[in-house]
């Protein structure tokens, strides 16, 4: 049922060896059938938060978490052999990049068409014209000709699509996008959006979109969270994210759009002065404090979660209203 929640992610830690504390204890929901932004700087733990998820980390990275639960499946406990099973297959992951998915020395049809062999053992024969099908949906043009080609023989608009397409084979309840759309142009990138809106609407397919995209967050998200130094810093339903940013690295993204509406296209995170600090384990307090014009002592001890009735979060010491006051 759509507004179920279908995955749910508490107190996410990522760290590669002794010294970088890439996600810490980062906390995050999807509902069935809707789209939850993740946004913040390069380097705030995004990906790592993904690919932690779907347990596809580089080697040497480390995860632990609360709770790790994909339709009341606890993804802790799992092999990564039953991992490999539900990935591809019940939850699917698409890249910026669509070499990462896809493979050089094999046509788009024997690639996709594998996908359904492996997880449904499927024929070979229905297994393509699932997949001409799906290039159909994602807007491809005499998909039989394009199951003949080879990746390199695509644009790149073509290959995202191929790429959301063998991303959708199984069917899968919930999507992971990572910035699906940075390297393509404007007009591809609208597109590719409204796309995956319509496979949304007609699927009920739960979508995790990572961008750096405001305007994309405002048009796409029903909810978001905003990250920052491997924590989910704020999280709340779009419109009132927009309306009330709380955590002060949130009122600092959104400083040049105060409202939905106003977003343009494009429009890129606010700039604030500095970057995000390089975080080791052990490390303690807020993470912004650096960079934020309001820290102070306390900022340096444990920082309170705060959370109003309208299930908005944010992690501060400051009072909810302290931005907000008339
Ligand atoms: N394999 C790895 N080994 C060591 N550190 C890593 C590894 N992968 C990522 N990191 C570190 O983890 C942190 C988070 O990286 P991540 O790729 O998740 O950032 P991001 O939010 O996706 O950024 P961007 O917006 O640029 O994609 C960074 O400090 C990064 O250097
Ligand atoms: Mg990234």
């Amino acid at each position: 049922m759509t507004g179920e929640t279908l995955l749910e992610v508490e107190g996410l830690r990522v760290e590669f060896g002794a010294s970088v504390a890439a996600v810490r204890g980062a906390s995050l929901s999807v509902a069935r059938g809707q789209t939850h932004c993740l946004v913040g700087e390069s380097g705030c733990g995004k990906s790592v938060s993904a690919l932690a998820i779907m347990n596809l980390l580089a080697r040497g990275g480390r995860r632990g978490a609360d709770k790790l639960s994909f339709a009341g499946i606890d993804l802790r406990g799992m092999s990564d052999r039953e991992m490999a099973r539900l990935r591809g297959d019940r939850m699917a992951m698409i890249f910026q990049e669509p070499m990462t998915s896809l493979n050089p020395a094999y046509t788009v049809g024997s690639q996709m068409a594998e996908v359904l062999r492996r997880h449904r053992g499927t024929s070979r024969r229905d297994a393509l014209d699932r997949a001409a099908e799906l290039l159909g949906r994602v807007g491809i043009t005499a998909p039989g000709m394009r199951l003949g080609q080879f990746p390199h023989q695509l644009s790149g608009g073509l290959r995202q699509r191929v790429m959301i397409a063998m991303a959708l084979m199984c069917d899968p309840e919930l999507l992971i996008a990572d910035e699906p759309t940075t390297a393509l142009d404007v007009t591809v990138q609208a597109q590719i959006l409204r796309l995956l809106a319509g496979l949304q609407r007609d699927l009920g397919l739960a979508i995790l979109l990572i961008t750096h995209d405001l305007g994309v967050v405002a048009r796409v998200a029903h909810r978001v969270s905003v990250m920052y130094a491997g924590e989910v810093v704020e999280s709340a339903a779009t419109a009132d994210l927009f309306a009330r940013p709380t955590h002060p690295y949130t009122r600092g993204l959104l400083e040049c759009v105060p409202v939905p509406g106003k977003v343009k296209r494009d429009q890129p995170l606010g700039s604030i002065p500095g970057v995000v600090p390089k975080v080791s384990p052990g490390f303690t307090g807020c993470g912004f404090r650096d960079r934020c014009a309001h820290a102070n002592e306390i900022c340096a001890g444990d920082i309170p979660r705060h959370r109003t009735d309208g299930d908005h979060e944010y992690l501060c010491r400051l009072p909810r209203d302290w931005a907000h006051a008339a």
